[in-house]
């Protein structure tokens, strides 16, 4: 079960408005107490993804990167456990730290309350201590992933922060400004037509905002950022939240219009969004409606789980004979 260490801290996040004025703006590398309440060790987490493999595959997302003969690199999930079957929290564990394995508890709520109540108790304290801080739609999951994993550049439909709790992580974010990432681009991930993936220029691989995070970290990625992620050779734990607030969501609102218009009427939007929040205002209102009225529906994304955690396999991955793969809506 959970080791509360000091379950009465009264303070989650240490750093004061000179460092977390930024947040929304830029990325902000701020300092955090979470450790003086959980410590995540070996124990800790095998009983989280114990938890996990018991409640089922859409508790979690377990993925590996398989590389194809192009040299393209490719995300394939896979399970925890055959259904019915047990699975070893310290072996899958051995496993994520001796591999490329990478594992996302979702469903805290149930499967690691003290996690999701931290989250919450953080945004709360982010409300009172940073002036127009709001929140809306918090959802929050556990990483776990080895000391070689990496995410590559990607976009996430919301502004995220992340708490980091054990080990070492480098992260790269590019202003999407810099970038030029077109609205086109942004609409197809929002309307769901294709994963969070982005090209980012080679001659800005180097030269994002680039910082690394050890426990005790946090640090935000500001709303429709690209950011890669890699780990620093050790076995890396965060907690993931992510969350609207209302200029997000306007945003997000208008770049769904946006993307219907351009799509459904074929209208040629050639303007990006506009910088004034009344104008997008306008722009998402029919975003709204369109949410309201269910007038795109994206077909449900299925991911097929293609291996088990297996202990006797060399890298801990056996790939499941094609019948018995299994394709869930997630
Ligand atoms: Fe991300």
């Amino acid at each position: 079960m959970a080791q509360l260490a000091h379950a009465g801290v009264s303070e989650l996040i240490h750093s004061g408005m000179d460092v977390l004025k930024g947040i929304h703006k830029v990325p902000v590398v701020f300092q955090h107490a979470m450790l003086d309440v959980i410590t995540p060790d070996d124990d800790y987490l095998a009983g989280i993804i114990e938890r996990a493999a018991t409640a089922g595959p859409m508790h979690y997302n377990l993925s590996v990167i398989e590389r194809d003969e192009a040299g393209k690199e490719r995300w394939v999930q896979g399970l925890l456990a055959r259904e019915g079957e047990q699975a070893d929290g310290h072996a899958v564990l051995e496993m994520i730290k001796a591999g490329r394995l990478w594992l996302q508890v979702e469903h805290l709520k149930e499967l690691a309350p003290e996690l999701e109540h931290m989250a919450r108790q953080a945004y709360d304290e982010l409300k009172r201590k940073v002036a127009g801080f709001t929140y809306f739609n918090l959802y929050s999951n556990l990483l776990i992933s080895g000391p070689r994993a990496k995410v590559t550049p990607h976009m996430d439909v919301a502004e995220v922060f992340l708490f980091h709790l054990r080990g070492h992580k480098r992260m790269t974010l590019w202003d999407p400004a810099d970038v030029n990432i077109p609205d086109s681009a942004r609409e197809s991930i929002i309307l769901r037509e294709q994963l969070e993936d982005i090209e980012i220029p080679q001659e800005w691989i180097n030269r994002g905002f680039a910082a690394e995070l050890a426990p005790g970290e946090g640090m935000n990625f500001p709303y429709m950022w690209p950011h890669m992620v890699e780990n620093l050779g050790d076995l890396n734990v965060s907690l993931q939240t992510e969350y609207h607030y209302p200029a997000s969501m306007r945003r997000y609102l208008a770049l769904y219009a946006q993307g219907l218009a351009r799509r459904r009427l074929g209208m040629k939007v050639c303007n990006d969004l506009p910088e004034s929040a009344v104008q997008e205002s306008l722009r998402a209102v029919p975003g709204l409606l369109a949410k309201a009225l269910r007038l795109h529906s994206p077909k449900p994304r299925k991911v097929a789980m293609e291996f088990v955690v297996d202990t006797a396999a060399s890298d801990g991955v056996r790939w499941l004979p094609r019948d018995e793969v299994i394709a869930l809506e997630k």
